[in-house]
């Protein structure tokens, strides 16, 4: 198969990019930053683009470069995340978050979408957030805008599902990957059911192989997420908020 992951230079999406690799499969991955993949000579089936996801054109360029005609998988984990609870978010990192994560995911699934109607098939799976399934007042803006995307992605699978196209929507909890280490100042103590990139890797390509509609890991933090959103809006935003204060960094 051939499968392009925007988002795949570290974390989550190289982690799905290696396992695909290991299973034999062609891989393109892109990023802003190619130079930290350091896989290039024991993968030869890899292809590495540097683009940032916010410029449609050098996405639309790429992606076709790899594709040829066929794309069969398409993995949209480019994502962008900072401490922004508790009000310690800068305007830099607002706009960053609504460029990568809501207006780069569109320009993907335009992309993507145009290179699979031609084949009238294709799987395209988006990583949104666990932080994304609840509705309540005063959430995080990174927590709205997974929100906002899991909403989109819905919106494109009605569009696209007569053309053969499916979406999944990936909603992880907490993932041990260098992003969160880094902004947790490598203490994941008080973060819940945090998981490995493998682990991730192997629940994501698992519900692209089922075909489900989505897919939320690990089971235990799906259990807390439904038992939370069972209580009153404004009840989840009061745990959210005792829950953030509890795990801020001194
Ligand atoms: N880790 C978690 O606990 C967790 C939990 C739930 C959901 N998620 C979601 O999972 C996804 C991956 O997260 P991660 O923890 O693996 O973080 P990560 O290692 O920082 O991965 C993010 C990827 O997005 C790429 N990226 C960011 N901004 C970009 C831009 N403007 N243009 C092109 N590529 C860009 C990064 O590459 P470059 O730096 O090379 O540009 C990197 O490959 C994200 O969508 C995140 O929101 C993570």
């Amino acid at each position: 198969m051939k499968i392009f992951i925007i988002g795949g230079t570290s974390g989550i999406g190289l982690a799905t990019a290696i396992q695909y690799l290991e299973a034999g499969h062609r891989v393109g991955i892109c990023g802003r930053d190619i130079q930290k993949v350091k896989l290039n000579k024991d993968y030869p089936l890899l292809q590495l683009y540097q683009l940032d996801v916010y410029d449609k054109d050098a996405l639309n360029k790429a992606i076709t470069d790899f594709a040829g005609d066929v794309l069969d998988i398409m993995i949209y984990s480019a994502g962008n995340y900072s401490d922004s609870s508790l009000n310690k978010l800068s305007y830099e990192d607002s706009t960053n978050m609504l460029r990568v994560n809501i207006a780069g995911a569109v320009n993907a699934l335009e992309v993507t979408r145009d290179i699979m109607y031609r084949q009238q098939r294709g799987h395209i799976a988006i990583i949104a957030s666990v932080s994304g399934l609840l509705d309540y007042p005063k959430a995080t803006i990174y927590g709205k805008t997974k929100r906002a995307l899991i909403q989109i992605a819905d919106a494109y699978r009605r569009a696209l599902s007569d053309f053969g196209i499916n979406i999944t929507v990936i909603a992880p909890g907490y993932v041990n990957s260098d992003k969160l280490r880094e902004l947790n100042d490598h203490d994941l103590s008080k973060k819940p059911f945090v998981v490995g990139c493998e682990y991730a890797a192997t629940k994501i390509i698992e519900g692209i192989e089922k075909n489900k509609e989505i897919v939320i890991f690990p089971s235990r933090m799906k259990y807390l997420i439904r038992l939370l959103s069972c209580l009153p809006k404004s009840l989840i935003g009061f745990v959210m908020y005792k829950k953030a204060k509890w795990s801020q960094k001194k």
